[in-house]
């Protein structure tokens, strides 16, 4: 459901305000936080545990969480590779959105291929990007199900699944790596809070 018509008669308006202004008055930096993995990786859990941490610091967050936004912006949206590549092209757009203003934004998106990842990269400056691979062995995920999804997958009910039926593409040099099946979500929300300090996202 492309449409390939593009508007003209547009002109930008620049902001009054700038991003540098709104991250001084929230005193830290904006960044994309992009977690990516298989479903029942733990995405959305490890995104929403940092999310409340970044929270009570008294940071302006927000999380994206895949399952939610296809509920309404991307509910026009499936699973074949063009819809999935249309869904990750509308998160960044609207990622950026959130850095321009100044917030964190955690995005929690299986976001299979590498392409579309680096798409959403580039559409946010250098260090505004953080891709946090969310690793876990698809027979993990499977053993949780925690969606009953994996089972469904298997008996054919749910086709292109991905992990199963459909790919998908291991980061090739994510800032941070986090496998779920060996360290706790205390441990893994310290290693990401860590890597923010480190880069000077948050004091
Ligand atoms: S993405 O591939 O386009 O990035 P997204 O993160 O928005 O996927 O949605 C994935 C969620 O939708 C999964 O966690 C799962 O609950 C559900 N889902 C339903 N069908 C599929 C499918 N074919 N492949 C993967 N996830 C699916």
């Amino acid at each position: 459901m492309k449409n390939t018509e593009t508007a003209s008669n547009i002109h930008w308006h620049s902001a009054a305000v700038t991003k540098k202004e709104r991250q001084q008055l929230h005193n830290h930096k904006s960044c994309t936080i992009w977690f990516t993995g298989l479903s029942g990786s733990g995405k959305s859990t490890l995104a929403n545990a940092v999310d409340q941490r970044l929270y009570q610091l008294g940071a302006k967050t927000y999380v994206l969480d895949g399952d939610n936004v296809r509920h309404g912006l991307n509910k026009d949206l499936g699973f074949k590779p063009e819809d999935r590549e249309e869904n990750i092209r509308r998160i960044g757009e609207v990622s950026k959105l959130f850095v321009d203003s100044g917030s964190i934004v955690l995005t929690a998106f299986v976001s299979p291929y590498r392409q579309d990842r680096d798409l959403a990269r580039e559409m946010v400056e250098k260090d505004e990007f953080i891709e946090v691979f969310v690793k876990c062995p698809v027979e993990e995920c499977e053993n949780r199900d925690p969606k009953g999804l994996y089972k469904k997958a298997r008996a054919g009910e749910i086709p292109e699944f991905t992990g199963i039926s459909a790919p998908y593409e291991e980061p090739n040099q994510p800032e941070l790596t986090i496998s779920t099946d060996q360290a706790s979500i205390e441990q893994s929300v310290e290693t990401i809070i860590d890597y923010l300090k480190q880069k000077q996202i948050i004091a």
